[in-house]
Parts: structure tokens; sequence; C-alpha cells
């Protein structure tokens, strides 16, 4: 069993798309073990996108995380990452396959929808940024 992170982002909470972004995670066997809402501060979202500090879109993505609330969770299941990945589709809504989130809901490569962790490590990093151990319910 793995833990994954889960931002449900601006455009989606902003659209009142929490339940039905939640609703593909469980019929994926996704498990939401932790889960709550927060306005995110501009050094929080630059912190937690720190790795794309030098693209090009990176001032922009800031501001878009800030612009609404965001829904930050912990899933858990069977390869929950790679699971959550699948269901959250490409990047890009023009690439996403048919029935993702990406491809069902993103409005453009910036405001697709969801995050979710790359890798085991990165999903550690996001848990502890966003969650304490006691939030952690089994
Ligand atoms: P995350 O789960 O959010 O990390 O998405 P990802 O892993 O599919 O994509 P990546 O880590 O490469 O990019 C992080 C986020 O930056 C994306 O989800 C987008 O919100 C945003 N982003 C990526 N490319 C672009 C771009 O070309 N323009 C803009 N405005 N935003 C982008
Ligand atoms: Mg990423």
């Amino acid at each position: 069993i793995q833990r994954t992170f889960s931002i449900i982002k601006p455009d989606a909470t902003k659209r009142n798309l929490t339940g039905k972004i939640v609703a593909k995670f469980e019929e994926a066997g996704l498990r939401v073990v932790a889960s709550k809402r927060i306005q995110l501060t501009l050094a929080q979202a630059q912190a937690f996108y720190g790795v794309h500090k030098d693209r090009p879109f990176f001032g922009e993505l800031c501001e878009y995380m800030i612009s609404e609330p965001v829904v930050v969770q912990v899933l858990e299941g069977e390869n929950a990452i790679a699971k959550n990945r699948e269901v959250m589709g490409a990047t890009n809504p023009a690439d996403a396959a048919e029935g993702t989130i990406r491809k069902e809901f993103a409005l453009s490569v910036g405001e697709n929808s969801v995050h979710g962790s790359d890798a085991p490590e990165t999903a550690a990093e996001e848990i502890a940024f966003f969650f304490s151990g006691i939030e952690l319910v089994g």
C-alpha cells in the first residue's frame, strides 16, 4: 500500500468540482486519508513548486495557485502514485486520455485542475509539507 499527495487546484475549487474529482479518485481505488481546504500564501506556492523556479511559467503558476483556495489531500492505495497520475491524465488537457480528470475538467496546461506527486520521495516530501503526523489517519 502506498500514499501520494494531491492538490485540487484553484480552477477546480472555483468551479465547485471538488466532489466530482474526489469521486474519480475513489472510483480508481484510491482512498482519501487526509483532506483540508486551504488558501496558499505566495511563499508557500513558490516553495512547493520550487523545482520549477527557473521555468518561464513559474510566476504565472504561483499566482494561479494562490488565486483561490485549494484542497490538499493524501490518497492511499495499491500503486497510489502511478494510479493517481493515470487518473489525472497528461499535464496538458489537449494530450490527456478520455475519462481522465484533466481531459474532463482542465481548462489549459496551466489551469489543469489537479496536482499529484510524481515519485515516492516527492510524495513523502509533499505530504510532510502540508500535513502533520496527527492529521494522518491510517
Ligand atoms: P503537477 O502534478 O502539478 O506537478 O503536474 P505535472 O507533474 O503533470 O506537470 P509539471 O510538474 O511539469 O508542471 C507543474 C505544473 O506547472 C503543471 O501542472 C501546470 O499547472 C504548470 N505548467 C506546466 N507547464 C506549463 C506551461 O507551459 N504554462 C503554464 N502556465 N503552466 C504550466
Ligand atoms: Mg509535477
